[in-house]
Formats: C-alpha cells, sequence, structure tokens
C-alpha cells in the first residue's frame, strides 16, 4: 500500500478543527415527508398498531430523502451511508469536491454482505461451501457491482464467530468456528478490495464487529458479553486478526460490551490491541448510533461524555450518532480532548480516502457503468455455482434424491413460490424480482409440478405426483440484526405442513430455508429425505433444481451444530469434555430431557455417493504436525468431499477442545478414486492460554482425527 503521510499531514495543517470533525461524521440519507415524527418512530407506529400499515405506506409515499447538502457544503459531513446509486452518489461528491473549502471527497459506505444486486447465498450458507476461492470470487462480483453503484467501502465481512443459534445473526458469519471464520473473512477481503484500493472496482472492507460480538448471552442480540480472556483469544479474537493480516483497511467496533467495558469507548481493544499489538492503521467506524447509545449502557453520563471516551479510546468515525459533530468541538476547545486525538482520527479518515483514489479520482462511476455492471450473467453463474455450493444434504433415505428427470412433483409451502425470502437477511440492494423460486425454476426447467402454497388439495396433488417437496424454514426477517429467537423449532404450521405430507406415503423431500441451524428433531427422524437450502440469493430455484434432480452432487458440510432444542443452546463441537462428558449414566453433564448428540453436528453433510478414509499418518516435522490420509470415492458417481483435520490435546495446563479444526480440503474424485489429503499444522496453532495468560505450547498427547464431520472417528496419537 502506497504510503500518503505527507499528503495528509499537509492537508490536516490547512484544516479547522470543524473541518477535522465534519471528517468524522457518517450520516445516511433521513427520510422526511408528511410525516412530523422520525422514520423509526413512525416504524414504531406501525408495528405496536398506533398506524395501519396502509397509512405507514401512504405516508411513505411522501417521504423524500434528506441529504443534509448544506451540512455537506458547510465540511460537516466526510461520509455517507446507505447511498446505493452512482447519480446521487456523484451528485453528493460534487458537492465536496467542488463547494468545500478544501475539496475534500466524501467516502460512501454500504452493506454489501452477500452481493449488491446479484445476492448470492447468505455468509452462513456460503460458508458451508468450505471453499475461499470462492467466496473471494463473489466478493470480486459484489466489489464490481456495489463499486459501479458508487459505493467505496462495505460494512463487511461479518466474521464473528456465533455458537448460539438463537442470535439472528448468525445467518451474517461463517459459523462457529474461529479458522472458518477467519478464513471466509480473509477470502471477502481480499475480494472486495482485489489486488489496487485504488482501482474503480475495488471497495475498502469494513471486517466487523470487533469484537466476540457472538458471543452475546444467550443469543440475545446487543447482549452483554463476558467471557475469560483465555477464551476471547482462542475462540473469537484470531478470526478478526485474519481479517487485519489480510488487509482490510476498515474495522467496526461491536455493539456489546465486553467483560463491562463496550467495545465502542473500548481503548484496550482499539487501541492497545488494535493499533498496538496488531499495528492498524485504517478506518476505525462506530456501529449505527453506538457512540450515543454508551449512554444507554451507562459507560456515558451523556452524548458529550460518549463522544469524548470514543474519540479518546481511538473511535474514529461517528455512524449517525452526531455525537461527535455536536460535541467535539467544545471538547477539544475546552483541552479535554487534545487536538492530536482528533488529528489521528481525521488522519485515519483521509488515509483510506487516499488509499482508494478518491483525491485523484472522486468520479469512480457512472450511470452508463451502473447499468452494464448490475445482474450479469456472469454475476448470476457465479451466484449459481456458490449456491449450489452452499446446500447441504442432511439426509437422504432409501436414495430418494436425486430425482428422475421425469418426475412428478408436488411442490408445497409459500417459500417455493415467495422470490423475496430467496435473498435472506441483509440484501438491501436486492429486488425480490431478481430471484428465481423453485416454482419458476420447475416452469424454467419443464418439470412436471404441481404447486399448492398452504397444503390445499394435498391429496389430489399427492395422487397424482411421484414425490412431494415441502419448502418450510424460517422467512428471511427471522434471522438477521434484531431476530435472536427464543425457539427455534421449526413452526407449527411448517411442522403440521410436514406431517400431512408424510400421512399421504408419498416419498417427501424437505427443503429447508432458513438463517440459523433449527431444531428439528421430528423432521431428522420422520423425513425421508432433507435438503438445507438456507437463503440462497437469485439463483436459489434453479440450484436447489440442480441438486435434487442430480444435475450436480451436493458437497456442503454445516458449519454450526444443529441441536435437537433450543434449551440446549449454545451448543457447538469444539466443546470441553467435563469431569462427567454426557452418555448413558445418569450422573453426566447432559438434558433429561434431550439427546447429548446434536442432530447434526458441525462438518456434517451428505453427499449422492459415498467416501471412505484410510491409512492415517501423523507425525511431527520441525515445528509443525504433518498429517496424512487416503480417501476413497466409493460410491457410483463423482463428487468432492470436504476432508477434515481435527485435534485434541488431552492432557493440557488448561482443559481443552474434544476437538479443534485445524485444517480441512476440498477433494474432487471420480467414483472409484483414491487420493491423498495431506494437512500441515504449526505448531504455534496449537498454543493456548494457561490459567495466568500465558502462551504456552502442546506437550504431550495429541490426537489427530480425519474424516467427513467432527464426529470423526480414524485417529492417530502423537507426542509432543
Ligand atoms: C447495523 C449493523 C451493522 C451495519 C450497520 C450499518 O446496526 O449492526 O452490521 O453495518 O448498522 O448499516
Amino acid at each position: 500500500m502506497k504510503n500518503y503521510e505527507k499528503q495528509i499531514q499537509a492537508l490536516l495543517s490547512k484544516m479547522t478543527p470543524e473541518e477535522k470533525i465534519g471528517q468524522l461524521q457518517q450520516c445516511g440519507p433521513s427520510l422526511v415527508g408528511a410525516f412530523d415524527v422520525s422514520f423509526d418512530e413512525l416504524l414504531n407506529m406501525m408495528f405496536d398498531g398506533r398506524i395501519t400499515k396502509e397509512e405507514f405506506d401512504r405516508l411513505m409515499g411522501t417521504a423524500e430523502q434528506d441529504f443534509h447538502e448544506d451540512d455537506l457544503r458547510a465540511g460537516k459531513i466526510g461520509s455517507y451511508n446507505g447511498i446505493g446509486d452512482s447519480a446521487t452518489a456523484n451528485r453528493l461528491q460534487k458537492i465536496a469536491v467542488e463547494e468545500t473549502r478544501l475539496g475534500i471527497p466524501l467516502l460512501f459506505g454500504y452493506d454489501v454482505i452477500h452481493g449488491f444486486r446479484t445476492v448470492t447465498p447468505i455468509p452462513l450458507a456460503e460458508s458451508c461451501a468450505w471453499e475461499p476461492a470462492l467466496w473471494e470470487k463473489t466478493g470480486r462480483v459484489a466489489a464490481k457491482e456495489a463499486t459501479a453503484a458508487g459505493v467505496h467501502l462495505t460494512f463487511a465481512p461479518m466474521v464473528d464467530v456465533a455458537k448460539d443459534a438463537r442470535w439472528g445473526r448468525v445467518s451474517e458469519g461463517a459459523g462457529e468456528d474461529v479458522l472458518l471464520n477467519g478464513d471466509y473473512g480473509a477470502a471477502k477481503v481480499k475480494g472486495f478490495q482485489g489486488d489496487d484500493l485504488a482501482k474503480e472496482d475495488a471497495m475498502a472492507a469494513c471486517l466487523k464487529h470487533f469484537a466476540a460480538y457472538g458471543a452475546g448471552e444467550a443469543g440475545r442480540d446487543y447482549n452483554r458479553v463476558d467471557l475469560s480472556m483465555q477464551r476471547l483469544w482462542e475462540e473469537y479474537m484470531p478470526s478478526y486478526k485474519a481479517c487485519i493480516d489480510a488487509g482490510a483497511r476498515a474495522i467496526m467496533p461491536a455493539f456489546n460490551d465486553i467483560n463491562g467495558v463496550p467495545c465502542t469507548v473500548n481503548s484496550w481493544l482499539l487501541r492497545d490491541i488494535l493499533r498496538e499489538k496488531w499495528g492498524f492503521n485504517g478506518l476505525v467506524i462506530s456501529d449505527s448510533n453506538a457512540i450515543a447509545e454508551c449512554v444507554s449502557h451507562g459507560i456515558a453520563k451523556d452524548k458529550r461524555d460518549a463522544a469524548k471516551q470514543a474519540l479518546l479510546a481511538g473511535m474514529d468515525m461517528d455512524m449517525s450518532s452526531n455525537s461527535y459533530v455536536e460535541c467535539l468541538k467544545e471538547l477539544v476547545e475546552s483541552g479535554e480532548v487534545p487536538e492530536h486525538v482528533l488529528d489521528g482520527a481525521a488522519a485515519d479518515v483521509l488515509r483510506v480516502k487516499f488509499e482508494l483514489g478518491l483525491f485523484d479520482n472522486p468520479y469512480q462511476t457512472n450511470e452508463e457503468r451502473e447499468s452494464l455492471c448490475l445482474l450479469t450473467e456472469e454475476a448470476r453463474s457465479i451466484a449459481r455455482e456458490a449456491a449450489v455450493k452452499s446446500m447441504v444434504l442432511l439426509k437422504n433415505e432409501n436414495q430418494i434424491l436425486p430425482l428422475k428427470s421425469d418426475a412428478r412433483i408436488g411442490i408445497f409451502g409459500s417459500l417455493a413460490a415467495d422470490k423475496g425470502q430467496m435473498t435472506g437477511a441483509w440484501a438491501i440492494g436486492a429486488r425480490p424480482e431478481d430471484c428465481v423460486s423453485i416454482v419458476e425454476a420447475c416452469e424454467a426447467r419443464g418439470v412436471s409440478y404441481q404447486y399448492s402454497e398452504d397444503g390445499k388439495d394435498m391429496l389430489k396433488i399427492a395422487a397424482s405426483s411421484d414425490v412431494l417437496v415441502a419448502a418450510v424454514g424460517e422467512m428471511k426477517e427471522e434471522s438477521g440484526e434484531a431476530a435472536s429467537r427464543a425457539d427455534i423449532t421449526l413452526s407449527r404450521e411448517h411442522l403440521a405442513l410436514v406431517r400431512d405430507l408424510l400421512a399421504t406415503g408419498k416419498p417427501v423431500v424437505v427443503v429447508l430455508f432458513n438463517g440459523r441451524p433449527l431444531a428439528i428433531p421430528e423432521l431428522a427422524k420422520h423425513a425421508p429425505a432433507i435438503l438445507e437450502a438456507w437463503h440462497l440469493g437469485v439463483e436459489a430455484g434453479p440450484a436447489i433444481l440442480e441438486v435434487l434432480f442430480g444435475d450436480v452432487n451436493p458437497s456442503g458440510k454445516l458449519t454450526t451444530t444443529f441441536p435437537a432444542a433450543t434449551g440446549q443452546c449454545p451448543m457447538y463441537y469444539a466443546h470441553i469434555n467435563t469431569g462427567r462428558p454426557g452418555g448413558k449414566s445418569k450422573f453426566t453433564s447432559k438434558y433429561l430431557d434431550a439427546p447429548v448428540e446434536p442432530v447434526y453436528p458441525f462438518g456434517y453433510g451428505l453427499s449422492y455417493t459415498t467416501f471412505a478414509y484410510g491409512d492415517l499418518k501423523a507425525e511431527k516435522k520441525e515445528d509443525a504436525v504433518r498429517v496424512s490420509v487416503s480417501v476413497s470415492n466409493t460410491g457410483e458417481r463423482d463428487g468432492e468431499e470436504i476432508v477434515q483435520c481435527y485435534v485434541q490435546d488431552v492432557a493440557a495446563k488448561r482443559v481443552r477442545p474434544v476437538r479443534q479444526l485445524k485444517g480441512y480440503e476440498k477433494v474432487f474424485l471420480k467414483a472409484g478414486e483414491t487420493k491423498e489429503a495431506v494437512f500441515t499444522i504449526p505448531l504455534e496453532e496449537l498454543s493456548y492460554y494457561d490459567w495466568d495468560m500465558n502462551k504456552v505450547d502442546c506437550e504431550g498427547i495429541l490426537r489427530i482425527y480425519v474424516g467427513g464431520d467432527s464426529r470423526a472417528e480414524l485417529m492417530e496419537e502423537i507426542t509432543l
């Protein structure tokens, strides 16, 4: 990355304190119209029934967006969030560049979480591909589209390790494992930023939410995070560090506190660790309104106190709370905030703007480029590939799947036709009409099918069908932000639909659409076939049919544990054994009313072929452990197997997880073919923290397990 320090200091020397503070202000367009309350309040009025949906829509029809142009001209705005079109972006950029005293260009941020207009599978789905090259490829597609629409920075990747399925934002990351989250995040950073951030199709990655947002107590969003330093460093921090090491140029501190100090004002996190220890010199931008919310946290007595604490702690930019523009001038004048601290924050903003090439080239797109770059055939084909690779075949009794090409299908459930639901959470640039549903895909493919949204005519349809498909799971609003659920079972309606379909006696294939692991013990027991189809984006329908009809052999593997009951949450594979590991005996660690094992474990997924493992070898070589294993395709058709390598340190200075993923590789095998998979695990990656937070090496017996999921039994022991 080019060094812009001279230009930054030269510019800072010309800037007034107000102009420096202006650079720290990110605002979103606020909705104004024939309603004299804030948009959020208007929403609340609809949700709590004070106005009807029709009234809300009528009022919204009067809404315009106020872009605060006068503040912009006065140099009080440095960035916008949520501008998703090139015409508006260029209009605002023109004001910044031509009508402000110093002409400092704007930075446009946007939540490009899994695609911009070409919506790809939700991150939790895509993580089930276990394929960094794919994650980077879809990140590149997102960057090409979003930058064409004027976006310079995306608030992604989200790499919050999530072990509690009740949390709605498990949909936005790579599941419960810290290695996978780190690999996923690093790949996305490379995809978003490309090889040169100054290029017009590159956008800065803003990794989030720093740190341990996924460890919220009870899986409730925004809730407290209270965990040991050992667990913070072993199970959460590595995924953020992997993104920093991959070159992410921005980071978003999390809403939550860590052990009582909100990340937003946590100088240990934002200065000691992020900057001093990790050497990060990019942009630190708050989550939405998070600075002002430090008052609610109970760490700041008012907005002024929150602004002071946040800036001193290392928060550069204020997303939409207006705390900085309202309070910093007086804080600097009073000397409570030294001007050099303000300079440091402004320098971080300017640095990313220089790195993005915005000073030399503030207009990096136009409406023509935008129209050419959105929803291209190439983008759709990559979205289709990602959708196919994200699906996980959970059950396939008596080889019901793949279906014969002339099978007559009875399709039931609104999710089979509701295109808008296919985008999943955080797809703000998506348009439902861009998505293809299962029903539409059947039409396009010439499948012999009948469709019933609510089960009407079920017996008649079943009588003239070879197989029945139940499209059940979650609506997209049931996962994502502020969507924690206290009950993660299938809805009563969906369960009743599946039971009725099973009662017809015809083979039933359940296609699940969900943004989190669900507790589905009854489905697992009684449904003969289950395909986990998450929320797959624009190509959902065609991709699902490609798997159901066997055009492709599914290869996805779960990156989260599926519990039998909500009450088991948090349930995750890398757990500790305890002195009484759950078993048949009464006095062991388990529930009276739930099984010890999950319904589907981390790393699990079936194929239309079968695989066998053998010849496992493990040895210590210099400063690493080398593991090799043979994998054979013992079935009738070609397929891909995600080979997983886990370790267990059986006697350590602190108890260690029964399994930890330390390597994985997706291996293509022709029917009957055998290949060798090799993993090299640096000893450093086996170290952990003792009681006093000293980093200690793994010593003594180390068990290595290799197989097709986290219950792999093939094991070798070595002594370190
Ligand atoms: C939200 C989310 C964050 C998102 C931000 C900007 O509250 O927590 O992930 O990037 O606001 O939209």
